[in-house]
């Protein structure tokens, strides 16, 4: 058994799915089920034996403590957090709240259960802490890509409160032993990720007519990886990483932002054309940058590569097409999201949500 938070998110859900379509062994899900939680990432799994989905926050002691005695887990991989930038910069609460007094209350249940177990699980038990690329702060186009030995130097409230966490989840391991791995991956992309983030918003603006905003002048780095090679990086970590160590994950795939914004109006030009035949290109704008953005992230994934012999099954060419089909094939998916109704699901399914 294992314990997973967040994993009604974009990444813990992906996580989820692929875990239980690959093992036999069972997974407890918790998940507040803030905006960005949708049980209906996780459809495919609604009856499956091995599948418990709990509502709760990481941040209820009381809950968290109840879960473990319950169900034992050998390992608790941390997914949960407040996840947008610019919705860290317009209301940062949420993510100290989330990212660094949750981090810390949940540390502490895992620390009281590990604690307790007898040697033998004591010693093979894993909290695997799922961090990013945004700690080490931004590079220049001359820098080197982020190693894990690259200084800290978040720059969003955001990227600051992942830092914390980080940061806690090393003192755990060194002053009281928790047996703790960290994995700092770039950005994601694919199935189930909430449009208000580049890809996915600009999937579902181009579709409605709307304008494609590109912040600044578009021309920030990013380091993309298929979400699906991001959750096999975490099974290989949790599997053979060294305990206190830290693993960059990324598919040495740097764009700028505005070749992004291309390549997906380019793909629904030749999978859903408009009906005027036009470009979705015609659709982007350049509009004010966000405020302290990052010039650039770079990963260098070779540790993770040396040591433990991952590497992403998909290049960006290949993750993007199945992208954007997934998101053309998911429509009622997105109308829902869109309009909030998946709350209404959830409610119905599960009871009020928060
Ligand atoms: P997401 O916003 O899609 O999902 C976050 C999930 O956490 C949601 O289901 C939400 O309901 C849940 N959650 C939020 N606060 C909670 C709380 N207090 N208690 C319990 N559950 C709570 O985020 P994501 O993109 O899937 O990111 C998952 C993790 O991966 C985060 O820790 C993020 O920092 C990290 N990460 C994300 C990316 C990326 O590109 N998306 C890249 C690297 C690392
Ligand atoms: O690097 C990993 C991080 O990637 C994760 O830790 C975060 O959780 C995740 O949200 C993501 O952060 P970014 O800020 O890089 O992702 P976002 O999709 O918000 O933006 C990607 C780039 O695109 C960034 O340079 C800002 C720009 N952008 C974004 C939006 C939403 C635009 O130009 N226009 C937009 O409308």
């Amino acid at each position: 058994m294992i314990l997973v938070t967040g994993g009604a998110g974009f990444i813990g859900s992906n996580f989820v799915l692929d875990w239980l379509a690959g093992s036999d062994e069972a997974v407890v899900n918790v998940d507040k089920l803030t905006y960005a939680g949708n049980l209906r990432n996780l459809d495919a799994v609604r009856s499956h034996a091995g599948h418990v989905f709990v509502q709760a926050d990481i941040g209820d002691t009381a809950v968290i403590s109840q879960l473990l005695q319950q169900h034992r887990p050998r390992a608790v991989l941390n997914f949960a957090a407040e996840s947008h930038v610019d919705r860290s910069i317009t209301g940062p609460a949420a993510f100290i709240e989330t990212n660094v007094l949750g981090t810390f209350r949940l540390l502490e249940a895992v620390r009281e259960y590990w604690s307790a177990l007898p040697e033998a699980e004591r010693a093979a038990f894993r909290f695997l802490h799922v961090s990013t690329d945004e700690v080490y702060g931004t590079l220049s186009a001359q820098d080197p890509a982020f190693t894990e030995t690259k200084a800290y130097e978040p720059n969003s409230p955001y990227s600051a409160s992942k830092a914390a966490s980080d940061h806690l989840v090393r003192a755990w391991h060194h002053t009281y032993g928790l047996p703790v791995l960290t994995t700092n991956c770039s950005n994601n992309y694919g199935p189930f990720h909430f449009p208000e983030k580049l890809i996915p918003l600009m999937i579902v603006n181009a579709l409605a007519g709307k304008p494609l905003p590109v912040y600044g002048d578009g021309m920030q780095v990013r380091d993309w990886l298929f979400v699906k090679d991001h959750c096999s990086a975490i099974r290989r970590v949790l599997e053979a990483g060294v305990t206190g160590e830290t693993y960059n994950v990324g598919g040495w795939n740097e764009m700028p932002n505005i070749e992004i914004v291309r390549r997906v109006c380019a793909l629904l030009d030749e999978l859903r054309p408009r009906a005027d035949g036009v470009s979705y290109a015609t659709q982007l704008t350049y509009v004010k940058d966000r405020p302290g953005h990052d010039r650039r992230y770079a990963i260098d994934a070779r540790k993770i590569e040396r040591e433990l012999g991952w590497k992403p099954a998909e290049t960006f060419d290949t993750g993007i097409r199945k992208t954007v089909e997934w998101y053309l094939a998911n429509g009622e998916w997105l109308a829902d999201v869109q309009s909030g109704g998946y709350r209404d699901w959830v409610s119905t399914q599960y009871g009020q949500a928060a």
